[in-house]
């Protein structure tokens, strides 16, 4: 399959994924190259690794790996040629998280689209983006993926889902912009459209640029619809994108709707101070049962965006777990590519097994243990056999 002029050797894609095991200034470290080492020798066609952010500003956890300053290249740079040397290709997702920036990291109040709603779990409300801030965003995008260059990657991700800043220009329900930014479909798409177009004129032509989105915010009132994400997908069609990955959710309200499965309480818990802890857990208890995992839960919409993609190739991520299923998606033409995240957490070499033709399934239950893990800091791993409660 081609992406851009980039040919990747087979269908599998790993997901970006958090790993919690940048250093605290951003920087890749051992820990970080010996893992998409590990996954690319593992026969994954393409590895996309855990979100890179553009901006300090828009810096989501503590050890992120960040791609907005030079003295990052380097490192990065050894993250590529890892992949390279065992025959993968490698792609680097950018994100800005916007409101869902992590305050403390950062020392202000997050910047939004918009200055309304109270965050539900750190209770702050954003600061209103200017349109200076927005100008030096777009522009932080650029520079980003010109470094990606410089640190060879094959392409870029624009991160436009999960919640993040991008998803928040997006959504009705984060934006209440009246200005070019926002009061209409296509003021809410502008922000997103830019960061496009500055990120084309940074990379040369060829280089794929694929971008992820929400088919559905699942957010308390109205934000992206699937019919929306109809709408958008095929403006991004027309704005020159090589390819899109479809997901859903936001952070900020119930992470388990991106990633579904089990709802570790206890284990997330742990990540908040003593004092929130009580309503922490009250409201992680109201998730569980509510989005138990489903085979291919995004498949439904995907379908939806399927044929105003034309020919750009979609990627499918969210509870794809056996071979039959991922067969039947790639021979009734449902999605291009099959994007995993976590049956790779457990099983790095689960594409050279599924060549082998030894198994059926992946063996990930989606107890997600290893999402509470890099909420607490900890390296992402495949902890369903033992989590340090402590
Ligand atoms: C520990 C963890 C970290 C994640 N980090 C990211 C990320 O950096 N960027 C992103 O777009 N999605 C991230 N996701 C979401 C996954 O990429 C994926 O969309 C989701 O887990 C559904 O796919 P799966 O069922 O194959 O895990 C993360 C998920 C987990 C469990």
């Amino acid at each position: 399959m081609k992406l851009g002029d980039m040919e990747v050797k087979n269908r599998f894609v790993h997901s970006a994924t958090y790993e919690c095991m940048a250093r605290e200034t951003g920087e890749v470290t051992d820990e970080l190259v010996k893992r998409y080492r590990v996954l690319a020798k593992g026969e994954v066609g393409l590895v996309i690794p855990g979100y890179l952010y553009v901006h300090p500003l828009g810096r989501a956890a503590r050890y992120q790996t960040g791609i907005y300053a030079d003295y990052m290249i380097p490192g990065l740079q050894r993250m590529v040629d890892a992949v390279h040397q065992e025959g993968g290709k490698i792609a680097f997702q950018l994100v800005h998280a916007g409101r869902q920036t992590t305050k403390g990291l950062i020392g202000q109040t997050p910047m939004g689209p918009s200055g309304k709603g109270r965050d539900p779990i750190n209770f702050f409300k954003p600061r209103e983006m200017s349109e200076d801030e927005i100008q030096e965003v777009i522009q932080a995008f650029g520079k980003a993926a010109k470094r990606a260059v410089e640190a060879r990657a094959d392409g870029v991700q624009i991160h436009a889902g999960h919640g993040y800043l991008i998803n928040q220009f997006l959504s009705p329900f984060f934006n209440h912009r009246e200005d070019d930014w926002g009061g209409s479909d296509e003021n809410r798409f502008r922000f997103l459209q830019e960061v496009v177009s500055e990120t084309k004129r940074a990379v040369p032509g060829g280089m794929p640029i694929l971008v992820k989105l929400n088919t559905h915010d699942h957010t308390p009132r109205e934000g992206i619809t699937p019919s929306l994400a109809v709408k958008y997908a095929g403006w991004l069609a027309n704005s020159g994108i090589d390819g899109l990955e479809v997901s859903c959710g936001t952070i900020l309200y119930c992470f388990v709707n991106m990633s579904r499965g089990e709802v570790p309480v206890n284990e997330l818990v742990k990540s908040l101070p003593l004092w929130k802890r009580p309503l922490g857990r009250l409201m992680m208890k109201s998730w569980i049962g509510k989005y138990d995992l489903e085979e291919g839960y995004n498949l439904e919409t995907a379908k939806m965006i399927k044929p105003v993609l034309r020919a750009i190739p979609l990627f499918l991520v969210g509870g794809l777990r056996r071979v039959m299923q991922i067969e039947e998606v790639l021979e009734k033409r449902y999605a291009d590519f099959i994007s995993m995240s976590r049956p790779f957490i457990r099983e790095p070499d689960i594409v050279k097994k599924i060549k082998e033709g030894k198994v059926g399934a992946v063996s990930c239950v989606s107890c997600n243990r290893c999402f509470a893990a890099v909420v607490n800091n900890m390296p992402v791993g495949c902890y369903n056999k033992g989590f340090p409660i402590g």
